[in-house]
């Protein structure tokens, strides 16, 4: 089988990503307020923040999963939020959790999808389930259930399910939490192969500033449901806002303690 993505069933038409003026709220409680930010096809960009900011939030709204509350997300000239969307743009999101089938294989956990949608005859999507498998490296993982595999083995199964759908925009939710730093490294590089191989969008939610920095052609930090930042990864090794930079770079300082200034602050 070839490696070369020239001849790939994966190559194809993809999509940017424009995010207008978005609220979200649940309730009376506001998450995202009036976010902005425009990603260009065949961009990496890369969302930050620090846990509870909004960044999955952000991201189902992306992923037409939530309607935002006012404003919008389009995905090329396509309203994310509209059902029909889905008919026109193929994405595919590798969640947190990489929600495998533990009583299917590895085989065919990759072919649910072109099975359901009869995308192709069984011998095309052996073709596309085995070229996926050796994109990441697990063609000899093909006949084992999701419980024999390691943590990082599964994030690479959950990637290579979304690429035989061959998306058009891929959306990462926290793709290397979970795993060791080798490991975290390992998929930055799979993550930033696929973009030059297929040319695919992608929009990848995360905190591994180690990863948004590497790969990313931008970045957009989120704090408290606003954009607190934009602009090219190479602006953020050394940013001027303070509040950026302590976020990327926590120093640690034992002679003055985080969890101390917190407790004075409450005293
Ligand atoms: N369905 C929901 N209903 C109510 N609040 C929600 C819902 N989903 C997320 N939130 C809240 O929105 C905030 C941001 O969540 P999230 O986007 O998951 O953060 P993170 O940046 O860690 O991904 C959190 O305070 C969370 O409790
Ligand atoms: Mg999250």
């Amino acid at each position: 089988m070839s490696a070369n993505f020239t001849a790939s069933p994966f190559v194809g038409k993809t999509f940017g990503v424009t995010v207008e003026h978005l609220c979200k709220s649940y309730g009376e409680s506001a998450v995202l307020h009036d976010v902005s930010f425009e990603v260009r096809p065949g961009e990496i960009y890369a969302i930050m923040g620090p846990s509870g900011s909004g960044k999955s939030v952000l991201l189902k709204q992306i992923a037409g999963l939530e309607t935002p509350t006012s404003g919008s997300a389009r995905i090329g000239n396509f309203d994310a939020a509209d059902p029909a969307t889905r008919n026109q743009v193929r994405l595919a999101l590798v969640f947190q959790a990489g929600a495998l089938f533990n009583s299917l294989s590895v085989y065919d956990n990759l072919a649910l999808y072109p099975r359901e949608h009869r995308l192709c005859d069984e011998a095309g999507i052996r073709d596309r389930v085995m070229h996926a498998l050796h994109i990441l490296s697990l063609e000899k993982s093909a006949g084992k259930l999701p419980a024999e595999l390691s943590g990082g083995m599964k994030k690479r199964v959950a990637i290579a399910r979304a690429l035989v759908m061959e998306p058009q925009l891929l959306l990462y939710d926290e793709p290397t939490s979970e795993l060791d730093p080798v490991m975290s490294a390992t998929l930055s590089e799979i993550i930033a192969t696929l973009r030059e191989q297929t040319a695919v969008t992608s929009i990848v939610v995360t905190h591994d500033s180690n990863l948004a920095l590497s790969i990313a052609d931008r970045i957009s930090i989120l704090m408290d449901g606003r954009l607190r930042a934009t602009g090219k990864a190479a602006e953020f090794k050394n940013h001027s806002d303070p509040v950026i930079a302590n976020f990327l770079n926590p120093v640690i300082d034992l002679q003055n303690p985080r969890f101390k200034q917190l407790e004075q602050s409450h005293e």
